[in-house]
């Protein structure tokens, strides 16, 4: 396969099925319960329609916009992953690579398999670390001090993973961090030996923002289900969240709001943005998508933070959608995962020029020549 022939998200992922063996990828793909978040999640964008205004004068169209303080060249941009060295071995330069070509923002994980010091030594488009709240307190709070030693330059707290959702998919592969070689998983490691060869034989395996403290996820493989309900602090609460805010001192993000209420909640503690998201339907199933709540919460809180629509995004047209609502920007993980898996940092480049050719003929069409031009009345709900 080409990738010069891969126009979406969704040939993408046909291309990282056939690369990646059955348990990675169906990490990736995979979600909880029946899965029914994670279908809505995208199957929420059609149910309204665009409505596009015509003879606007569209030669030059700007698509940029400004969140988390740092002004990007596209409304999208590239959310925190975990363990992307499991799906290319570039793994997060090679994501963090690609968003610096579009000028876009892109996270790494708590759980990423590169260091705090080592992203922030080679990538210099804006950076945000996903926070996972562990209770052991040196862990967080080290991470945090490492992120402004290293001048990230924004915090998102991730406050939907509580506990481990349950990921059907992944007890039934039996995938863990790091992958644990078993009669069931061989056959589908055998019978992809470029994967097998790259993970056997370049630099080892680990999650270096975690290993110093705990083993698990590095030298002790475990599923990140019960990563989630062993390692993190459930006893995680709004004070936490704002004790976080006020050590961080910068640009602060809370990962996984779905209610008006709390978006208002994240607004008193001082956030300067919320990511609507449910984790891409990894968490709760039968929980809402992202994009149904997104117009209560902007008009709740749209004024004061950055609302980010977070999950479901598969066409540059479901951007203009959330835009049309009030998002200041979108963002994902599967929709460069994919690509990622498929071939790795020229992979990820080409899902965002898909996007981007996507989002400027969108406008063109909309009749829409800066985001700001995107509102409620193009969209008519069905
Ligand atoms: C997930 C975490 C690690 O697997 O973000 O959903």
């Amino acid at each position: 396969m080409n990738i010069d022939q891969c126009f979406n998200v969704e040939q993408f992922r046909r291309y990282a099925k056939k690369r990646l063996p059955g348990p990675v990828f169906h990490y990736i793909d995979g979600a909880a319960d029946d899965e029914v978040t994670y279908r809505r999640n995208t199957s929420a964008y059609d149910t309204c329609d665009l409505v596009p205004n015509v003879l606007a004068g569209v030669e030059k169209i700007d698509m940029s916009t400004t969140v988390l303080g740092k002004k990007i060249d596209m409304p999208l941009f590239l959310a925190p992953t975990a363990l992307q060295r499991l799906f290319h071995f570039r793994g997060e330069y090679a994501v963090g690579g690609a968003a610096q070509k579009y000028n876009t923002w892109f996270g790494i994980s708590s759980l990423a398999t590169a260091s705090i010091e080592d992203i922030a030594g080679a990538i210099s488009t804006p950076k945000m670390f996903q926070l996972y709240y562990h209770k052991d307190k040196g862990l967080t709070y080290g991470m945090i001090e490492r992120c402004q030693a290293a001048k990230f330059d924004a915090m998102a707290l991730t406050v939907d993973t509580i506990v481990g959702g349950k990921r059907e998919r992944d007890l039934v592969t039996g995938f863990t961090s790091p992958p644990r070689l078993t009669p069931k998983s061989a056959l589908s490691f055998a019978t992809h030996p470029y994967w097998t060869l790259n993970y056997l034989f370049r630099e080892k395996f680990e999650l270096p923002n975690l290993s110093r403290h705990v083993k698990e996820g590095s030298d002790v493989s475990i599923s990140i289900g019960d990563y989630f309900s062993s390692m993190l602090d459930q006893s995680m609460d709004w004070k936490a969240a704002e004790d976080v805010r006020k050590r961080w001192g910068g640009q602060f993000c809370l990962k996984g709001i779905m209610s008006v209420e709390d978006a208002r909640r994240a607004v008193d503690i001082g956030a300067t943005a919320i990511m609507v998201s449910n984790h891409g339907g990894r968490q709760l199933d039968g929980s809402r998508a992202p994009f149904d709540q997104l117009a209560e919460i902007v008009d709740a809180v749209g004024d004061r933070v950055d609302v980010i629509c977070d999950g479901g995004i598969k066409r540059g047209t479901h951007v203009l959608k959330a835009l049309s609502l009030g998002a200041k920007a979108c963002s994902g993980g599967r929709l460069y995962l994919y690509a990622l898996a498929a071939a790795g940092q020229a992979g990820v480049e080409k899902t965002l020029a898909n996007f981007r050719e996507e989002i400027e003929r969108g406008m063109k069409l909309m009749g829409a020549r800066s985001v700001a031009d995107l509102g409620r009345a193009n969209l008519r709900f069905r």
